[in-house]
C-alpha cells in the first residue's frame, strides 16, 4: 500500500478509506464487520464513520450510533494501526442541544462516540456541517479542550469551504488550539463545485478525504439508459441516496464511460484513479456493500489516468466558473 499523508498531520493513510454509512442496512451487522476485517486485510488503514449513520434507517434526527457500534464490535482486538475517524454535528435528537457544533454538543456526543467506537481516543474528529448558531471559535475551544484530554489526535472539518478553513487556521494560529487537517468534501467526476477549494488546501497542508466520489454508485458504469437499475443496487434499494438520471446525465456519463474503455481501465477504477489525482487528495472515503468493491477500489492504486484524458474529462465535466486573473493568466 502507497499511504499518503493527511494534510500536516503526520498520519500516513490508504488511499482509500472505508466509509461506514451503510452500516445496519443494507449491510447488517455480521457482513459489515467481515468487511471492516477484509478491508484491513487489503492493506486499509483509515475508517470514516459518523455519530449518526445508521445505514438506510436514517432519518433527519434519529439517534445515529448504529455504525459507530458496528465499527468498535469490527475493531475490539485490531484498532491499533487504524485511524479512525467521527464527526459530529448532525442532529441526533429533537431538542435544541441535539445538534450542532456548540461545546456541549460536541463534548458530550464525543463520550459517546467513545464508548458505541469502544475506544479512548478518536484519531479524526470531524465538524460534520457548519454551524450556523455558533461561532468557529467556540468550536475550536471544544476540540482544544478533546485534545487535551487526550480524547482526540486530530481535528478535520467536512462540508465546510476554503473561507471556513481559513478561518479555522487564523483561529487556531491566534488562540494556540488545533490546526485543521483534513477537509471532507463532496468531490467527483460529477460534483466539482468546491474544485478550487482543492487549490486552497494543498497550500495549507490540508489533507482532502472527498466523498462521494463515485457519486453513490453512478460513476461505477453499473446504469444504463433506458433500463431498470440492478436489482441490488442503491438506486433500486434506497433510491431517494441516488441522484435521479436524466438524459443529460446518461449522456455525461457515457462520454466518461467511453474515456474509461478508451484508457481500458474499468469504469470505478478510472473514477477514483483520476479523483486521487486531483491537488491534495489524501485519501478517498468509499462506501461498499461488499469485499469485492472494496477490493476494486484498492485496486485503483494501480492504475494512471492518461495525461490527455484530464482536459477530456474537464470538456464534459466543467469546472466551476473562476474570475480570470488578467495579471497572471497566460
Ligand atoms: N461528510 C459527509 O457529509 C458525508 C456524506 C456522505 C457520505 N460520507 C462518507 O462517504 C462514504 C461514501 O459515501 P457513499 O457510500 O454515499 O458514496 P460512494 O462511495 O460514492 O458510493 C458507494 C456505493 O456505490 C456502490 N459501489 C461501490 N463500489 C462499487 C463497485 N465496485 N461496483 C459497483 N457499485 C459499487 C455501492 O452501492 P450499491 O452496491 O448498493 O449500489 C456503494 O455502497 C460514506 O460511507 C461516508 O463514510 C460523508
Amino acid at each position: 500500500m502507497q499511504y499518503r499523508t493527511l494534510g500536516n498531520s503526520g498520519l500516513l493513510v490508504s488511499p482509500i478509506c472505508l466509509g461506514t454509512m451503510t452500516f445496519g442496512e443494507p449491510v447488517p451487522e455480521s457482513a459489515a464487520i467481515e468487511l471492516v476485517h477484509g478491508a484491513l486485510d487489503l492493506g486499509i488503514n483509515f475508517i470514516d464513520t459518523a455519530n449518526v449513520y445508521e445505514g438506510y434507517q436514517r432519518v433527519l434526527g434519529s439517534a445515529g450510533g448504529v455504525a459507530e457500534e458496528i465499527t468498535g464490535k469490527a475493531l475490539r482486538d485490531r484498532r491499533d494501526g487504524v485511524v479512525l475517524a467521527t464527526k459530529v454535528g448532525a442532529p441526533v435528537g429533537p431538542g435544541p442541544q441535539d445538534r450542532g457544533l456548540s461545546k456541549t454538543h460536541i463534548l458530550h456526543q464525543l463520550e459517546r462516540s467513545l464508548r458505541l467506537l469502544q475506544t479512548d481516543y478518536i484519531d479524526l474528529y470531524i465538524i460534520h456541517w457548519p454551524d450556523k448558531h455558533t461561532p468557529l471559535e467556540t468550536t475550536l475551544e471544544a476540540m482544544d479542550v478533546a485534545v487535551r484530554q487526550g480524547k482526540v489526535r486530530y481535528f478535520g472539518a467536512s462540508n465546510h469551504d476554503a473561507g471556513q478553513l481559513c478561518e479555522l487556521l487564523w483561529l487556531a494560529d491566534r488562540s494556540g488550539g488545533p490546526r485543521v487537517v483534513s477537509s471532507q468534501i463532496p468531490y467527483s467526476l460529477l460534483r466539482r463545485e468546491l474544485h478550487y477549494d482543492l487549490e486552497f488546501c494543498a497550500r495549507h497542508a490540508i489533507g482532502v478525504t472527498p466523498y462521494q466520489s463515485l457519486q453513490g454508485g453512478l460513476l461505477t458504469g453499473k446504469y444504463r439508459r433506458d433500463a431498470e437499475p440492478p436489482a441490488d443496487s442503491r438506486a433500486a434499494e434506497k433510491p431517494q441516496w441516488v441522484w435521479d438520471r436524466d438524459a443529460a446525465l446518461y449522456d455525461q456519463l457515457e462520454v466518461l464511460e467511453g474515456l474509461a474503455r478508451e484508457a481500458d481501465i474499468p469504469m470505478v477504477q478510472y473514477t477514483l484513479a483520476w479523483t486521487l489525482a486531483q491537488p491534495a487528495m489524501s485519501s478517498l472515503v468509499v462506501g461498499a456493500k461488499r469485499l469485492e468493491q472494496v477490493a476494486q477500489a484498492v485496486g485503483t492504486l494501480e492504475v494512471t489516468i492518461p495525461a490527455d484524458h484530464f482536459t477530456r474529462v474537464d470538456q464534459t465535466c466543467p469546472l466551476p466558473w473562476k474570475q480570470a486573473d488578467p495579471i497572471r493568466s497566460e
